[in-house]
Order: structure tokens, then sequence, then C-alpha cells
């Protein structure tokens, strides 16, 4: 019954950056891409929207065992892809099926001069991780419900996701343990190292350790507008169950809104738009209204879908 029902979703916040360029598509459309379903929401300028952030079984209008022509339109349709959190098989789930066909079409379309953003959070990162080395170099820590401070390195002052970040805001990601860490398995320096197809890919902005093995918590990619955090910068603003690991200071709220701001900029430099405006207005999520669900699991609010 519950497994037939629910498909549920985490607000999660992107405050969309005021942007006035002409050359920006201000009306960016982001798919969430879930285990049972991809979430559609549109940012424009000046609002403050929640995207899903993690889910349950079963699926929606948008499935996610699409075909590879139907994800090449949806692609051809949207601004920004976000891998969010999750436990799915990162080789052989629909999820990383998916994860894999979009980020084909995003390596292809960059490569072209058609900018298209992807945003890994936690199982996300590992997820590119996966798609980049063409293997699973991830390993155990003891990293699952711990907030931390980041170890940026020199690469992040300079970074495209962390440059125009207040310094205030810098020093209290470096400083403070406001990044919240809910994960079993990590990309380790170590292993990151070794190989050749990530080091060649991404820039480390940030490390952290669970005491014995070092990991890579924050990395953009060289070339591609491609980011990806180990922590959950949403979980500040739009989760509230009370345990090790939650923080909701000023400055973890700050970092989950300049860290969802600095995608949605990206994603307005995207112009792929839906052929028809219904075909738009069908395939948003606010044709769903989320449910709170009082405390009956991690999240606050969930989306019923079917
Ligand atoms: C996708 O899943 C739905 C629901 O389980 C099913 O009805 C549909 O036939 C599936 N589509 C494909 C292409 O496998
Ligand atoms: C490196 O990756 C392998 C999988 O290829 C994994 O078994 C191992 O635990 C990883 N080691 C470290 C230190 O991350
Ligand atoms: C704060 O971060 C440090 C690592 O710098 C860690 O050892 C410690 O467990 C964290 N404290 C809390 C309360 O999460």
């Amino acid at each position: 019954m519950l497994r037939a029902l629910l498909c549920a979703c985490l607000l999660a916040a992107h405050l969309c950056a005021a942007g006035t360029s002409r050359t920006l598509n201000l009306r960016p459309v982001i798919v969430n891409l879930t285990k049972c379903s991809m979430v559609i929401t549109r940012c424009n300028r000046k609002c403050l929207e929640g995207t899903s952030q993690n889910l349950a079984p079963t699926s929606i209008w948008m499935r996610i065992n699409l075909t590879e022509t139907d994800y090449r339109n949806i692609f051809f349709s949207i601004n920004g892809l976000l891998l969010p959190g999750g436990n799915v098989d990162l080789e052989t789930s629909q999820f990383s099926r998916a994860s894999r066909i979009f980020y084909d079409l995003a390596l292809r379309a960059n490569k072209a001069g058609d900018f298209f953003p992807i945003w890994g959070t936690c199982q996300g990162l590992q997820q590119l991780s996966v798609l980049t080395a063409d293997q699973n170099l991830l390993t155990d820590t003891d990293t699952e419900a711990v907030a931390l401070p980041l170890n940026l390195t020199p690469a992040a002052e300079s970074s495209r996701l962390f440059r125009n970040f207040p310094k205030d805001l810098m020093q209290n990601l470096a400083e403070e343990n406001i990044t919240s860490n809910f994960h079993r398995w990590s990309l380790s320096v170590q292993n990151f190292s070794q190989s050749a197809l990530l080091k060649r890919f991404y820039k480390v902005l940030s490390t952290n350790s669970d005491g014995e093995k070092e990991f890579i918590s924050t990395m953009e990619a060289h070339r591609y507008p491609f980011y990806a955090v180990q922590w959950h910068p949403e979980k500040s603003s739009f989760e509230w169950t009370d345990k090790p690991g939650m923080v909701h200071s000023t400055a973890a709220v700050r970092a989950s809104f300049y860290t969802g701001g600095f995608f949605v900029s990206e994603a307005m430099k995207s112009h792929h738009r839906f052929s028809r405006p219904r075909q738009e207005e069908e395939a948003l999520i606010y044709n769903f209204a989320p449910v709170y669900i009082r405390g009956r699991a991690a999240f606050v609010q969930i989306y019923y879908f079917d």
C-alpha cells in the first residue's frame, strides 16, 4: 500500500539568483533525477524554489525507465540536472542508467558549445565519480551522521563554485561544523589520486576525513559545468529531523542558499526549452502538492505520485 503510494521528495533549496543579462535564461528548468522519477522545477527570477531531494519506490508521470529517445527529448527541453542523495546501485539501477544517458548527452552538448550543468549531492557525487571513472572506486567510511568543516584546497578560492561566495561564509565553511554528512560510501583522496580519469576531469575543492580515510567532499569539473558535493547543502534549510549531523545555524542556511543559487545561475546559461509550453506545464512539479508527513520519516514533506 505504502509502496504503491509513496514517492517521496524532500524539498531542497534553490535560491534563484537575480540575473538581468539578456543572455541569461531567466526561466531555467532543472530536472531532479530520483530513484523512481524525475522531478521538474522551474526557477524564475527572485523565487525561492523547492526541488525534490529523495525518493521512495514507484514512479510518476515521467518515469525513470524511459527510453533513450525519451531522455534525449527531455534533455533538450531542460536546463540542468540534479543528481540527489539516495541509496541505489550506482552501476545497475535505473537511476544509474538514466544518469549515464544524461551525463553522456551533457558531455557532448558542452563540447559542442551547448552549455548544460550537472549537480551531484551525496549519492550524486558518487554516481558522477562512477560515470567518469567508469568504475566504482568508493570506499566505506564512518560518516553517517556528522557535521564537518570543509578542508578547503588551494583551488577552492578561484573555483567557479566558490569564488563568488562571501569571504565570511567561506570562513564559516572552513572553520565550523556546518556541512552535513550522511553517507556510508566515499570517494577517497587515495583512489581519486590513483585514477587518471578522475584527476583529469575534476578539480578537488575540499576534502574531509572520518578520522581514518580522507575523502573528496567538494569537486568541480575542469572543463565542464559539473559540480558535486558529498555533503548535503539542502538539509540545513529543509530538513528538521532532530539528529546528529543536522545543523540549522545562519551560516549553514546561508551555505545552502549560496550553493543552490550558484547552480541555478549555471542553469540560466542553458537555453534548452520545451518545444510546446503545454508540455512544460504538464511536466512541472507544480502539478503536485507536497504533503507534510509529521515526523514519520526523515523528511518534512513528501510528494505522492500515481
Ligand atoms: C516503465 O514502468 C511502468 C510502471 O512500472 C510500466 O508501466 C512501463 O511499461 C515501463 N516502461 C518501459 C519502457 O519499460
Ligand atoms: C579503492 O577502490 C576500490 C574499488 O576499486 C575499493 O575496494 C577500495 O576500498 C578503495 N580504497 C580506498 C582507500 O578508497
Ligand atoms: C566537528 O568536526 C570535527 C572535524 O574537524 C570532528 O572531529 C567532530 O566530530 C565534529 N563535531 C561534531 C559535533 O560534529
